[in-house]
């Protein structure tokens, strides 16, 4: 196994105190990164730098046994732009299809809906693409996770494993992203056209795509908290159902 730490290790950061935190500042860019799509400037150029900073901090965040089965494309190509964004409108064509009617008329989701068809007609004038991947697949985690013979089948284990490889990262990657004015959203409907991708891209077999993270700069001064169900529908204390003590 490759030994990592002297790559990743930031010695050159002077530690800071809890109490020189800003922490006013941090819990804004944690509750205020929104999924961007139609406040992204696409005219915009996104200088790679930046990019390269942003994947460098979200290097930072947890993977199993730290062994780093993450992998990332950056795209910044016109043309596999846009053959990128014809991937991601045939997939998503179908799923608007079976879900018409179905989704609930409330105006957030709505507004989420209009907002995602808009990034989709867009996608191809998003200066970068970011495909967060991982050197590991569901199928064959699943397979080494049956031979323990556990209760539960590794279905569950394989997806969460895998996939958990890579969000911490990318979620830390936007908010880096946020922080120096950039917006981006996670997305990862193409992966319905995965095959397609990997060809374009020349993504080796083994290599498992989990997303897209369409990336530029974002126009107006800010963004808001978004709307959540409130804390005590989701989480739980010591039984499920049981809500906060100080509900
Ligand atoms: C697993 C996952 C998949 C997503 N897939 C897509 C997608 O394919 N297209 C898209 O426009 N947004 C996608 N999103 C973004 C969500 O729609 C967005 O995070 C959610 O509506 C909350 O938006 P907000 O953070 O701006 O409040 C995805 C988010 C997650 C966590």
């Amino acid at each position: 196994m490759p030994t990592t730490d002297t790559q990743t290790a930031n010695t050159e950061d002077e530690p800071i105190r809890i109490e020189d935190l800003d922490r006013r500042s941090i819990d804004h860019v944690l509750t205020t990164t929104r999924a961007v799509r139609r406040r992204l400037d696409l005219d915009r150029p996104v200088p790679l730098e930046v990019i390269d900073e942003c994947l460098e901090i979200g290097l930072q965040a947890p993977t199993g046994y730290n062994l780093q089965n993450w992998r990332w494309l950056v795209i910044s190509d016109e043309e596999s732009r846009h053959e990128l964004a014809d991937s991601y409108r045939r997939s998503l064509e179908p799923f608007v299809e079976m879900m018409e009617g179905e989704l609930p008329e409330d105006e957030q989701t709505q507004k989420v809906a209009a907002s995602s068809t808009y990034l989709a007609e867009h996608l191809h004038e998003v200066p970068v693409h970011v495909i967060p991947c991982t050197t590991l697949s569901v199928r064959e985690e699943r397979e080494m996770w049956e031979q323990m013979e556990y209760e539960s089948d590794p279905l569950n284990m394989a997806a969460s494993s895998v996939y958990g490889e890579v969000w911490p990262a990318a979620w830390s990657f936007m908010l880096a992203l946020r922080s120096r004015g950039l917006g981006s959203s996670l997305t990862m409907i193409h992966l319905a056209q995965e095959p397609t991708v990997a060809e374009l891209l020349g993504v080796p077999d083994g290599i498992s795509q989990a997303g897209l993270i369409p990336v530029a700069y974002f126009e107006g001064e800010d963004f808001r908290r978004g709307t959540r169900r409130p804390l005590e529908d989701v989480a739980f204390y010591d039984q499920w159902g049981q809500t906060s003590p100080f509900n």
